[in-house]
């Protein structure tokens, strides 16, 4: 069975005080995680230490970055290399947000070699693609994903490639409040997995958690993650509530 996960995405949000809070809160569910199951919380890089205090010990739960750069070390100010994610155990970085690709103006190419220096240090990338609402209304989201997807993934081996985590995040439904529908989500999962499979094969395809992310919360996750290629969520501000992200880990099936 494919890792069905919850990723929480916090992005630059909580004081330390408030992290903090939120992880005691969260943790103090009781969780039956099968081993098929994930909960990667992604935080801003002064919180990897804390937050791994919280999960230290509990089956299935791991930290994330929300970024890394492209290089290894260096005179680069500013900037978090993957070798020192892993120094701290990180497992997975969230690579290319959409907010990252906007703000930051982050390149196809850019992100491929995030991807690679992910990889290098043994880093899970969950790698974020998806289409802008006028890429939507113009009904060519099929063909930018792809591209995104081929343009930052398909230099990689299909060893390196059964090691990456896909989010899927439709820019027109992050953090506004619209969801996509489930057909529409898994219809680009499903899009997703057979352009895999064209260059890889069907196993490969097979094996990699494909997540969706999108105004993710406890109301809607369950029908969501009953798609057969959505495998869990990434979740932006539903994650910043515990009651909300522990119904959407149960909801993992
Ligand atoms: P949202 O954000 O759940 O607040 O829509 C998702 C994301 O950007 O990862």
């Amino acid at each position: 069975m494919r890792l069905k996960i919850a990723a929480a995405n916090w992005k630059m949000n909580l004081s330390l005080e408030e992290a903090n809070q939120l992880m005691t809160n969260l943790m103090s569910n009781a969780f039956s995680l099968s081993q098929h199951h994930r909960v990667i919380i992604s935080v801003p890089f002064p919180y990897i230490i804390p937050v791994q205090e919280h999960v230290k010990g509990k089956e299935g739960f791991y930290v994330a970055a929300q970024n890394c750069a492209n290089v290894n070390n260096g005179a680069y100010t500013g900037e978090v290399s993957t070798t020192m994610l892993k120094g701290l155990g990180v497992q997975y970085v969230i690579i290319g947000h959409s907010e990252r690709r906007m703000y930051q103006q982050e390149s196809n190419k850019l992100l491929a070699e995030k991807v690679d220096k992910a990889l290098e240090q043994n880093i899970t990338p969950i790698f974020c693609c998806g289409e802008a609402l006028e890429v939507r209304e113009a009904g060519t989201q099929n063909s930018f994903v792809e591209q995104q997807i081929k343009d930052s993934l398909f230099h990689l081996s299909a060893d390196q490639l059964k090691n990456v985590v896909i989010a899927y995040e439709p820019i027109w439904a992050i953090g506004t409040g619209k969801t996509a529908s489930t057909a529409q989500a898994q219809e680009m999962h499903a899009h997703i997995r057979s352009v895999i499979a064209q260059a890889y094969g069907a196993d490969i395809a097979d094996a990699i958690s494909i997540l969706y992310g999108g105004s993710v919360k406890g109301a809607n996750a369950k029908e969501l993650f009953a798609q057969p290629d959505v495998d869990g969520g990434l979740v932006g501000g539903a994650s910043l509530n515990a009651d909300e992200f522990a119904t959407i880990i149960r909801s993992l099936p």
